[in-house]
């Protein structure tokens, strides 16, 4: 049925697979007695130290919270052609390469694929078993044979279960799938990582219903043109959410990126429009170059493009520099990019992309000119600069790579200081 009888919605109607003998409740319990459980104090569960699972990835690690916890489920959603597949091939490989019993099952691929994959990744990727399968019924069936200690497969929405008829990634099969590889899983402790497609709209395609019954949800994410991508934890029972891991797709494989600030402050260009977010990706410290154009249009509206951070928020920006600042744009188009195709999703970038924006507009270099201006800082609707997380680590950070004084609610309480201190030359009033 398209339409539901009941409430009249259009495709809201979701297939179900029939409780395993016969129908649930009254009629089959009847006879067998059920028996209430006895209720035990937390203190006395028994609770052995099980030791995680390092899959030698130290940026996956440190997202999962210190490594894979076994019998976990962890769902890795991504756009296609993020590197999904090459981050979880190099885990199982690193895992193998310590002796770790592992099992690769893609529906997405066949061994062949899966394999020139693998030789261009470093360590015993080689090593790991395959199983190209889509049948849920043959995967169950597998993993209870082999009993790998991690498992990862790719893709949740590739497997069948044959009970539905409905067609795989369909929600009711993609519930169905999770729901039985999660049992399974616990049942034998098994850490399985499930990979799972990103929408166009960003959402983890299937039912969110699938966030609620993993254990953690990792979003790898950034522009497949671009170098850098960021795993990021949206929800982990075994660790911090503020984790974030910088990678960079290369030859060999995705590299871990340690050293990002160095090289994204290293390639900041100095030139008109252009300041240094001293951001925060979890508990770490990152900076990161953010650029900004406003050029004459033709378009009514202008358009305000924005990468890398809200657009909300850019709007918003905009408003209180043209109010409370004297820095209107006006009718012009304004663009504003994180470089590197980072993501910043804080209140804290406010102040730099005020600052770009200004710098741009007025067409003079921020700072002397010999170094990146730095900045934080969270703007309010009357133009004043209000203090974020972590200001310390945010000026170490900065300090670290030569980088100082730091434009932050803590030196500049409005943002008309914050653009004095940042723009000192004010350009010729242009003639009218
Ligand atoms: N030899 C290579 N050198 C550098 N990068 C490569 C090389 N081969 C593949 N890549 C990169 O790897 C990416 C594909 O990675 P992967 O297959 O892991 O993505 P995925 O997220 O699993 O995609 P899908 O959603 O299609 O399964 C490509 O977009 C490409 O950028
Ligand atoms: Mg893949």
């Amino acid at each position: 049925m398209g339409q539901c009888p009941g409430c009249g919605e259009w495709n809201t109607l979701v297939e179900e697979a029939p409780p395993p003998g016969g129908s649930r409740g009254s009629a089959g319990r009847a006879g067998s007695a059920v028996r209430a459980v006895t209720p035990v104090a937390l203190a006395e569960v028994q609770a052995p130290r099980i030791p995680r699972l390092k899959t030698g990835i130290g940026e996956l690690d440190r997202v999962l919270g210190g490594g894979l916890v076994p019998g976990s489920l962890v769902l890795l959603g991504g756009s296609p052609g993020i590197g999904k597949s090459t981050l979880t091939s190099m885990a199982l490989g690193n895992l193998a390469g310590a002796g770790r019993r592992t099992l690769y099952v893609s529906g997405e691929e066949s061994a062949a694929q899966i394999k020139l994959r693998a030789e261009r990744l470093p360590g015993a990727a080689l090593q790991v078993p395959v199983v190209a399968e889509t049948d849920l019924d043959t995967v169950l069936a597998t993993l209870e044979a082999e009993r790998p200690e991690v498992c990862v497969i790719d893709s949740v929405q590739t497997l069948h279960a044959a009970e539905l008829s409905g067609a795989a990634g369909s929600v009711g099969q993609v519930r169905e799938v999770a729901d039985r590889i999660t049992r399974l899983a616990k049942a034998r402790g098994i850490a399985v990582l499930l990979v799972g497609h990103v929408t166009k709209e960003g959402a983890l395609a299937g039912p969110r219903v699938l966030e609620h019954l993993v254990d953690c949800v990792l979003q790898f994410e950034g522009e497949r043109e671009r170098t850098y991508r960021t795993l990021r934890a949206l929800k982990n029972r075994f660790g911090s959410t503020n984790e974030a891991g910088v990678f960079e797709m290369a030859g060999g494989g995705l590299v871990e990126v340690a050293d990002a600030s160095a090289r994204f402050v290293g390639e900041a260009t100095r030139a008109p429009g252009s300041v240094v977010l001293a951001a925060m990706e979890g508990s770490r410290p990152l900076l990161v170059e953010v650029q900004a154009l406003v050029s004459p249009s033709e378009l009514v509206p202008p358009r305000r493009i924005a990468n890398g951070i809200d657009r909300n928020r850019l709007a918003l920006v905009l408003a209180v520099l043209g109010r409370h600042a004297g820095v209107g744009v006006g009718s012009a188009d304004v663009f504003v990019n994180v470089a590197g195709g980072v993501r910043v999703d804080e209140p804290g970038a406010d102040l730099a992309v005020a600052l770009a924006v200004a710098s741009a507009q007025r067409g003079v270099v921020a700072g002397d000119g010999a170094r990146p201006v730095a900045c934080f800082g969270e703007l309010g609707l009357s133009g004043e600069l209000r203090s974020v997380a972590h200001p310390d680590r945010r000026q170490a950070e900065a300090r670290k790579f030569g980088l100082g004084p730091v434009i932050c609610p803590d030196a500049a309480p409005t943002l008309r200081a914050a653009l004095s201190a940042a723009l000192p030359a004010r350009p010729r009033a242009r003639a009218a």
